[in-house]
């Protein structure tokens, strides 16, 4: 009786264990190694301080490190010091382990929701330009916290080609000339940072030299001191100082309080075996793209021509960008997100899309307009053990609040602008959605970065851009290329176009459709807009799980470069 007990009570071990081991096994067996590493950046002095820190024995998170700061250095228009991000992580292992840091910028704890109300308006100019439109920057946070939980090179290694590229200098390229072309105004307003990117008050020419010695100083800082070279002691005082004297609300409180938030990522079973990894609130980006290919899923968008394509992509996304509006960051709101991706719920949208006619926005339940920054960056790296990185940073619109802190050269983002500023204006599109994402003390805005990954037992691919509310329908149309079985240089070339719920039209870039398929199109029921110039900037890499090939490619329309190579 006892030994038939025994028996009993061991044999679900002994075959969990076996089935376990057999698993392990096949899991080996299946995925060979990426044989080479793989790095991709929106810029090749980012592409390159990846790799050299790859070969001085760092991982893909120290990688990351060199890359973020690298970016922060070369695209000041970007990412920087003074903005924040997200990172998703791919820890290798036999099964591995994915993570999202949340790096977020936090409003200061002076913040509530009629900040920038002036009379009772919201007086955009504030919230855009200057140092009331800053929140509480987080990238230091993220370098600090990735390169001591993740990495294997002391911070100051990782650290050393960015601090290099500020004191030595990088040529002027096309890129930050449009860009600064875009926010020369704002700029110029700003004693420090015209002194630091400007050219007595104008843009700089073309192979000129952009030299940062404060912001080496300030990189230094944060090699010897981690989280407190930034957070804390001088550079602190100094930031608080500045931002209150041009009449910000920052305090020291605001800085000491700052940390990165780990969070788990957003998963997606999608079907043959695959799991879309990407980013959670407060991101909306991947709850929409979870959204889109789970509709896409049940239709037939692989069979149809190019026009019929367009319209089921199309149609996801406009109910997809609808129910951004419930979102915001989690840690104030209770986001929707099992609701919103439960298959009974997604049956219900997709059947509600016609194959013939555009389904006016207006005819769905209302959600807000999105208007999001127009400027950030995106870089992936993987290693040679199968650690990986997808990580989009921003300080929101180009060259951020257009404010610089004297003494530090960092500048400051403006991503206070991505919070729903008036709850009032927002309520003729959706009350929910403003409530959500509305400012308050500590909160962080609602984002559309959308950091991703594919992955099956097959492959990995992974997948970001710039590009404010654009982010997601860029990031799926890159998906779909991949979906589709296309050459990786086609995941970021692929030509684009979007839908946003609000306004009710297709944009698209000046050579998305021919004049047929606009006029098919149209006949559809759709209004089509040319954004009249291209849009993004999406770096993406592919790793071949059965025989180790690794390839990486950068979005043609930036300066950026891939690289794969051998460590
Ligand atoms: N600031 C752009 C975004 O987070 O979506």
């Amino acid at each position: 009786m006892s030994t038939g007990r025994l028996i009993r009570g061991h044999l679900p071990w002994r075959a969990l264990f076996g089935a376990l081991a057999l698993l392990c096994a096949l899991e080996l067996h299946a995925a060979a190694l990426p044989e080479r590493i793989a790095v991709a950046t929106a810029h090749p002095a980012a592409t390159v301080a990846g790799q050299e820190t790859l070969a001085l024995g760092g991982n893909a998170f120290d990688a990351a490190v060199a890359i973020s700061a690298a970016l922060a250095v070369v695209e000041p228009y970007g990412s920087g010091l003074g903005g924040g991000g997200f990172f998703l992580l791919r820890e290798a292992g036999v099964s591995p382990t994915y993570r999202f840091l949340d790096a977020r910028e936090r409003a200061p704890l002076a913040a509530h929701a009629d900040l920038y109300k002036v009379d009772g308006e919201v007086n955009k100019q504030l919230s855009l330009n200057g140092a009331l439109a800053a929140a509480i920057p987080g990238l230091p946070a993220a370098l600090v916290q990735l390169a001591e939980r993740f990495g294997r090179l002391p911070l100051r290694d990782s650290l050393a080609p960015a601090i290099r590229l500020a004191r030595s200098g990088v040529s002027i390229d096309r890129v930050y000339r449009e860009r600064a072309g875009w926010r020369l105004e704002a700029m110029r307003s700003d004693a420090e940072t015209a002194r630091l990117f400007l050219e007595k008050g104008d843009i700089p020419e073309q192979f000129s030299l952009l030299r940062q010695p404060e912001l080496a100083l300030t990189l230094e800082q944060l090699a010897a001191q981690g989280h407190q070279g930034f957070y804390g002691g001088k550079v602190a005082e100094t930031l608080v100082q500045a931002v209150q004297a041009a009449g910000g609300i920052w305090s020291l409180k605001d800085l000491a309080e700052y940390r990165i938030v780990e969070r788990q990522p957003l998963r997606v079973q999608l079907d043959q075996g695959r799991e879309l990894i990407s980013a959670p609130p407060p991101s909306a980006g991947g709850i929409a793209l979870g959204q889109s290919l789970l509709m896409l899923q049940q239709l037939p968008w692989q069979q149809v021509d190019a026009v019929q394509r367009t319209h089921l992509v199309v149609e996801t996304l406009r109910r997809a960008y609808r129910d951004r509006g419930l979102l915001g960051d989690p840690d104030f709101v209770n986001n929707p997100a099992a609701q919103l991706l439960a298959p009974d719920y997604l049956k219900q949208l997709t059947s509600s899309i016609d194959p013939q006619h555009a389904t006016p926005s207006d005819s769905l339940p209302p959600s807000r307009a999105w208007k999001e920054g127009d400027h950030t960056t995106h870089f992936t790296v993987l290693d040679t053990e199968g650690n990986a990185v997808a990580a989009t940073l921003s300080v929101n619109l180009p060259f951020g609040a257009a404010f610089t802190v004297p003494g530090t050269g960092v500048l400051l983002n403006n991503e206070m602008d991505d919070f729903a500023a008036d709850i009032q204006g927002s309520n003729a599109y959706g009350l929910s959605g403003s409530q959500a994402n509305s400012i308050a003390a500590g909160k962080r805005p609602l984002s559309s970065m959308s950091p991703s990954f594919i992955e099956s037992p097959e492959d990995f691919a992974s997948f970001g851009t710039p590009g404010g509310s654009r982010i997601p329908s860029m990031v799926l149309l890159a998906m779909l290329e991949y979906l589709d079985q296309q050459p990786i240089d086609h995941w970021p070339s692929v030509a684009r176009y979007h839908h946003q719920f609000r306004p009710d039209l297709i944009e698209h870039e000046p050579d998305t459709f021919s004049a047929a398929q606009r006029a098919a199109l149209n006949a559809l029921g759709h209004q089509l807009k040319s954004t009249e110039r291209q849009y993004g900037n999406q770096q993406v890499l592919f790793w071949d799980k059965q025989d180790g090939h690794v390839e990486a490619a950068s979005d043609l329309r930036g300066i950026g470069t891939s690289a794969v190579r051998i460590r």
